[in-house]
């Protein structure tokens, strides 16, 4: 195992990736490679279809890659990954409730960790002011109600690694607001890696530590940007304008609103 390996959560080999269609082989991931430090908070930032959902699948163990390689914490290729993935379409079985599909983990585990998972569970109820929907099913949640729930779910999963699909996307600003700082705090005090899909470049920059960047499909990665600063100077921070500045010419654009048309 060489250096760069032995710090890093993830390592993302030359991923390739095609969908057979009825003209051909329609690739939507090229050479993909990246590498995801431990205890890092890397976001995957591209436009529509540039294959964040596909990258994130293969990197979930839920569908092949054509070619290339992931490799998780110094363990065997094809090894399984400890990861928790919430997916863009937040999967939540509509005949349990809130209650039922957050601990959908727990029932596989022993009486004492079902007890501490149960605890953990109605403190994040609290937080995400979902404390008075526990008993309620999907149906008669709203978007950003069940994204919440499916982002719940996510983190008592226990694993060392979250794959997050744009958690954020149904939500409205000031929820968002509130969700990623939470996001950071879990991220901070509980250790984790995340690798969190967006195409929010505010998103990104406010809570990254690295952005890699795909380019339109099929998606390739064009650039790769530290961000040292802490969190709470971000939002005044000139630097931060500095990179989005960065990031627009990497993909192509001055203009800021070439995700918006997407
Ligand atoms: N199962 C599939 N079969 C065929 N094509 C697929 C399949 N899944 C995804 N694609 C195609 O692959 C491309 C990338 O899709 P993907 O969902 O990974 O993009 P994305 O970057 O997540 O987009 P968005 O930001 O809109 O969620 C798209 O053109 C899509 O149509
Ligand atoms: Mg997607």
């Amino acid at each position: 195992m060489n250096g760069i390996e032995a710090d890093s959560a993830l390592v993302v080999d030359s991923l390739c990736k095609s969908y057979a269609t009825r003209s051909g082989a329609y690739p939507v991931l090229q050479r993909v490679s990246f590498t995801v430090p431990r205890g890092a908070f890397v976001s995957l930032l591209g436009p529509s279809g540039s294959g964040k959902s596909t990258l994130l699948n293969i990197l979930a163990g839920l569908e092949p890659a054509d070619s290339g390689v992931v490799r998780v914490l110094g363990r065997p290729p094809h090894a399984p990954l400890p990861v928790a993935y919430m997916q863009q379409k937040d999967l939540l079985l509509e005949w349990r409730t809130v209650w039922g599909n957050i601990l959908l983990g727990a029932e596989i585990k022993s009486r004492a960790q079902r007890d501490a998972m149960a605890e953990q569970a109605r403190e994040l109820l609290r937080e995400y002011r979902l404390e008075d929907f526990a008993d309620v099913y999907p149906a008669q949640l709203s978007g950003g109600m069940r994204q919440r729930a499916a982002l719940i779910r996510t983190l008592l999963c226990e694993q060392e690694i979250l794959l997050l699909d744009e958690p954020f996307g149904a939500l409205d600003a000031l929820t968002r607001r509130i969700l990623q700082r939470h996001l950071l705090h879990v991220w901070e005090s509980m250790g984790k890696t995340v690798v969190l899909v967006t195409h929010d470049v505010e998103e990104a920059l406010l809570l990254s530590t690295r952005i890699v960047l795909l380019s339109n499909s099929p998606g390739r990665v064009v650039d790769s940007l530290e961000i040292n600063l802490p969190h709470r100077v971000r939002a005044q921070s000139t630097e931060l304008l500095r990179l989005k500045t960065q990031i627009y010419r990497s993909l192509g654009h001055d203009e800021e609103n070439i995700f918006q048309s997407a």
